[in-house]
């Protein structure tokens, strides 16, 4: 039997609740397989903070690079917030994504049928949306260099290499390949260099998938076009910072950024998380949804252990338990029948996975 070793970053917040869940429905999905998970926890955000000093201890990273794929909660909250940038979570993350090399950022947004009336967009816009947002995770404005401040002036660089252009292009012409081959890279060539170099960049590796049809639209207008007509997009390819901001507004055609999963892939390892934040206001009050997390497990098990089955199994008992009517407090108002807590959730779909047959 084939054991799976997983490094667990439960984070701050809601994040432990999440993990917990997805925990249960990855041990629901083992019992039907011919495979197993150990679970390593390791710490990171402000909880890693209060115990370590460090908000990404180093022990993390090497737990996380001696398993075969990370699944991750969620960091941050106002309690660290005043702390020296370098020490608060979110640089934690930031160092955890370079350290592990995870330059893809891979965010789809997918509109589940029971949940059209969910969408703060009316039901024939969203029904159906299914697209993936490819962005760029370890270079752009976030790490450039020079950055900083002074009393009067701050700044940061937004700069992209060739190389690291061509493999995120790479990367979102090839999961466009497995899709519906088209690909729109997202920038602001009209205002910016390191945007032409990107559009020019991306426009060569296109080159190599003639299969695949490429557009470039500038990110206002993305912004604009993701509420106007969501269907028009199938694979987005963006830059860190875009990419950030598109991701959020294409979470809320689903409904609820509770249900988003994602992946952070590279050439060393993957790390899976739900899209949202550690929502330290709703923090252990057993409310928040797990879909996400769950979801984010299911991409893991997709993406970096190739147990495809298993994966399928799993979005399938997410579909069941929405379409039972099973809805967290996030979408309580949205055709509930019965709306259930986070472990509830978590249960109900971890049932459903066990008895559906494969
Ligand atoms: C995200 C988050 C992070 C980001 C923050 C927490 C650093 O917003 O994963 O989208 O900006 O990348
Ligand atoms: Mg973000």
């Amino acid at each position: 039997m084939k054991t799976y070793k997983i490094a667990l970053i439960k984070g701050d917040g809601i994040g432990p609740e999440i993990i917990d869940e997805a925990v249960k429905v990855l041990d629901s999905v083992a019992s039907c397989y011919d495979f197993d998970f150990s679970y390593e926890e390791a710490l990171m955000g402000g909880c890693a903070y209060d115990i370590t000093g460090d908000p990404l201890p180093q022990e993390t990273i090497n737990i996380s690079l001696n398993s075969d794929a990370v699944l991750f909660g969620a960091i941050g909250g106002t309690k660290w917030d005043n702390l020296p940038r370098e020490k608060r979570p979110e640089s934690g993350l930031l160092r955890f994504r370079k350290e592990l090399g995870v330059y893809a950022n891979l965010r789809p947004a997918v509109v589940y049928d029971e949940l059209v009336n969910a969408s703060s967009l009316k039901p024939e816009i969203v029904r159906g949306v299914d697209l993936m947002v490819v962005r760029e995770l370890i270079g752009g404005i976030y790490f450039g260099e020079p950055k900083g401040r002074d009393e009067n002036r701050g700044w940061n660089t937004m700069v992209y290499t060739r190389p690291e252009i061509e493999r995120i292009a790479h990367q979102a012409f090839k999961i466009a390949m497995t899709r519906s081959k088209r690909v729109c890279s997202i920038d602001k060539a009209n205002v910016l260099d390191v945007s032409q170099l990107w559009r020019d960049v991306v426009t060569e590796v296109a080159k190599e998938y003639p299969e695949v049809e490429l557009s470039h639209m500038y990110v206002d207008n993305a912004a604009m076009q993701l509420i106007r007509d969501p269907k028009q997009f199938d694979v987005m390819l963006t830059g860190n910072i875009f990419g950030d901001i598109l991701s959020d507004e294409a979470s809320m055609l689903s409904g609820s950024i509770g249900l988003l999963p994602s992946a952070s892939v590279g050439a060393k390892i993957g790390v899976y998380e739900p899209i949202h934040g550690s929502a330290p206001d709703i923090a252990g009050q057993g409310i928040a949804n797990p879909i996400a997390t769950i979801a984010s497990a299911s991409m893991m098990l997709r993406y970096a252990l190739g147990e495809i089955s298993a994966a399928d199994k799993i979005d399938e008992a997410i579909k069941r338990a929405l379409s039972e009517g099973y809805r967290t407090r996030d979408l309580a108002q949205f055709d509930a029948k019965e709306v259930c807590s986070t472990s509830e959730m978590g249960s109900i779909i971890a049932n459903y996975v066990a008895k559906c047959k494969h």
